[in-house]
């Protein structure tokens, strides 16, 4: 860690997100959990539930909940398995027991205190609850403050998929508190970058220059460095969000190697590569295919693989039959009548989703598939 992650508090940002009625803001700084300001303001009511896992709850629940002590006549927690495995039913249903055997209301504030697995399936019990309640996304992961906190997508996996069953939710605040990042363990980081560093091609040239020189900082931790990270982040992901917040054409975006991504997660076995490792590899073969169809030039996807590299991702991806690739990215959400779609780069700084030709695609691959 760089010797700036001592250094005096920065003052927070402001990132809003303009949905009308469903508007909020995320704020951005360093010691927002203790800062009152940062709960001002918020839904008035008697109960708040803190959701949680058994990993960050130990490090930070306790000092949630005083703050929301002034706020709340209850402050009542539950706290979740750690885990992608238990993001189902039976889980998102413990936060209901707790809230129906407290006796909570349909005004009780949800808070949810993670990473993607919390938010996501917190949300979605403050969709449901009692036809929906509002709440708080305090998120603890890289990953989490750069975008699922941020959006309003909440789900619950099932067997047959990952996130097929949710809502769209938006919360009333996003609390982006970067010394909650200094316990996450350096792999969850690297993940989380991976998500940062996709909003470069799909967006922002500029912001793609800057990452490539503060990668080392974010690594290490810098707080200058993430709390820009993670507002640049914030900005696009806001401005695409506000423009399509049910995903009817432009969101789609934000699944820039993704496709790849979830077909690297999904034949590996959920688990075996973090998503933002799945992802960040997938970024190298989205930009080669944009590359192979003309749409970007070709010097980018090695710029794309080095600084993916240099973010502590894998760029080489798992070795699987070319079949295998194709049948598990036509159950990409994407995919329209069993045709594959795809992210790509349409000039450095802008998207669109175009299917592309199966030989291409089997061409990509076996250029990047790790050798045997
Ligand atoms: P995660 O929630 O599993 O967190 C990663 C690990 O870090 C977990 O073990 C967690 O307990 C631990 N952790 C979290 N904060 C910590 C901290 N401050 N200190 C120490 N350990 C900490 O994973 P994630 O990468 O945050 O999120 C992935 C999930 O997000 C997936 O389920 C994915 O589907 C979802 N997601 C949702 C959206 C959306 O728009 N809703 C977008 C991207 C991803
Ligand atoms: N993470 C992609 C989205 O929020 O749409």
């Amino acid at each position: 860690m760089s010797p700036d992650n001592t250094s005096p508090a920065l003052s927070p940002k402001r990132v809003s997100i303009a949905l009308g009625e469903r508007s909020y803001d995320i704020v951005i700084g360093s010691a927002l959990l203790d800062q009152p300001s940062s709960w001002t303001g918020l839904p008035d009511a008697a109960d708040a539930l803190i959701v949680t896992n058994t990993t960050v709850g130990p490090l930070y629940a306790s000092r949630l909940a005083a703050r929301l002590d002034a706020h709340h006549r209850r402050v009542l927690q539950v706290e979740l398995p750690d885990g992608e495995a238990h993001k189902d039913w039976q889980h998102l249903n413990r936060i209901f027991d707790r809230l129906l055997e407290a006796g909570c209301d349909r005004k009780t504030v949800l808070y949810a205190l993670g990473g993607g697995v919390v938010g996501d399936m917190t949300g979605f019990a403050a969709a449901c609850y009692m036809r929906g309640v509002p709440f708080v996304q305090v998120p603890t992961t890289l990953l989490a403050q750069v975008d699922s906190s941020v959006g309003g997508k909440t789900a619950i996996n099932h067997p047959a998929g990952k996130n097929m069953v949710g809502a769209f939710h938006q919360p009333a605040r996003v609390i982006c508190d970067l010394d909650l990042l200094d316990t996450l363990p350096p792999r969850e980081v690297s993940a989380g970058l991976a998500e940062v560093i996709k909003y470069g091609p799909i967006a922002d040239p500029t912001f793609l220059g800057w990452i490539e020189a503060h990668i080392d900082a974010l690594r290490a931790g810098d707080k200058p460095a993430l709390a820009h990270a993670v507002q640049r982040s914030c900005e696009i992901k806001a401005w695409v969000v506000g423009q399509d917040e049910r995903e009817g054409g432009l969101r789609a975006i934000l699944n820039f190697g993704h496709t790849f991504g979830h077909a690297i997660e999904a034949g590996l076995g959920y688990g075996a590569w973090l998503h933002g490792e799945a992802v960040g590899c997938g970024m190298v073969l989205a930009a080669d295919l944009s590359a192979r169809l003309g749409m970007v030039d070709a010097g980018l996807v090695g710029r794309l693989a080095r600084l993916v590299e240099h973010a502590g991702l894998p760029i080489r991806a798992p070795r699987m039959p070319p079949e295998r690739w194709l049948q598990l990215m036509r159950v990409d959400k994407k995919a329209e009548g069993g045709e594959i779609r795809f992210v790509l780069i349409d000039g450095l700084g802008r998207a669109a989703v175009r299917a592309a030709p199966d030989a291409l695609v089997r061409e990509v691959i076996a250029t990047h598939s790790a050798a045997a």
